[in-house]
């Protein structure tokens, strides 16, 4: 076994072999770059940004997440050592170079992570006083772009600078809703953000995917929600909704995706699909080349 391939999680729960599916998943023509952001707290951001950037490394993707959230969960999701190390306030703060901090997870083919540390919280500070403040991470990210089919960027509960410097690197914007109460408030500041970095910073970023999170089937508000969503965003709602499951919550706290922790369980599997369906949404049209040059003459018999 090769290094990386096995390694002990914080709570020795150990991770052996690499995953990778049977079927591989479609490629995308060029990289898909994706801004995961919702400013209310704890509608599943992060749980969404890992889950489906683990999936989408089983199915044979080249992957990398960039957290981008003071609080580095997706780092601890992924088992990635954030706290005394740099990360992407460094390279945000022109310190160190985007190659020299992204970190490999072990146990998937191709899935890196770049962490957050405490210090990003002075982000949103220090940022203020640079030229081409909202352009930071977008500069930082194309150097490296290439060597990834997907790149998830998982964003704080706000709509601050490091917000804004995703949206500004993005192609595209993926909004987990919560399917509860308060879901859809909000919604209009942020689609509001949205549109002022699509005229002012970023005329490609495209509000491309929905993705349900914490649905209850047994309840009418979570249905109600969904029809909501269904009927105002019919063409970016990924409609399989993500199941409140309780291994999807336990498996962050092994340093682990749900994906690894337990792959059969409802949340894994709900994760696996909508990731897949992302990457059929978004694979490269296969081209119908006509080469003139290339005359194609029956001959019957010989030569005349
Ligand atoms: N499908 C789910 N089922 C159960 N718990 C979930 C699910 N999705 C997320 N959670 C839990 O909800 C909390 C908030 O999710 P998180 O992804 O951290 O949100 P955010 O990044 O938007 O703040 C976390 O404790 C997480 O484990
Ligand atoms: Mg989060």
């Amino acid at each position: 076994m090769s290094e990386g391939d096995s390694r002990e999680t914080e709570n020795n729960q150990k991770v052996v072999g690499v995953r990778r599916l049977k079927e591989a998943m479609a490629k995308p023509a060029s990289t898909r770059i994706f801004t995961v952001a919702n400013q209310k707290g704890g509608v599943g951001k992060t749980t969404t940004t890992v889950n489906i950037a683990a999936a989408m490394a089983m199915g044979g993707l080249r992957v990398l997440v960039i957290d981008l959230d003071p609080q580095g969960n997706a780092s601890t999701a992924l088992g990635v050592e954030h706290r005394d190390s740099a990360g992407i306030y460094e390279v945000l703060m022109g310190d160190t170079q985007m190659i020299e901090v992204i970190k490999k997870v072990a146990g998937f083919p191709v899935l890196d992570c770049v962490p957050s540390n405490t210090s990003l919280a002075n982000a949103e500070i220090n940022l203020v006083s640079m030229v081409a403040r909202e352009l930071q991470l977008k500069e930082a990210i194309e150097s490296i772009s290439v060597n990834y089919d997907y790149i998830f960027i998982d964003c704080p509960p706000s709509l601050g600078l490091l917000t804004i410097n995703a949206f500004a690197a993005s192609k595209e914007l993926l909004i987990p809703i919560q399917t509860e109460y308060y879901a859809l408030e909000g919604l209009s500041q942020l689609l509001e953000t949205y549109g002022v970095v699509k005229k002012r910073l970023n005329p490609s970023l495209n509000l491309s995917t929905i993705v349900l999170t914490m649905f209850d089937s047994r309840t009418r508000l979570s249905n109600d929600v969904a029809a909501n969503v269904r009927s105002h965003f019919p063409a970016e709602l990924i409609d399989i909704p993500i199941p409140r499951a309780v291994r999807v919550s336990e498996a962050p706290s092994y340093s682990q995706t749900v994906m690894t922790y337990d792959p059969l369980s409802p949340g894994a599997i709900a994760y696996m699909q909508v990731a897949r369906e992302i990457a059929e949404r978004g694979k490269a049209k296969e081209e119908v080349v006509f080469d003139s040059n290339v005359v194609s003459i029956n001959y019957k018999g010989g030569i005349a």
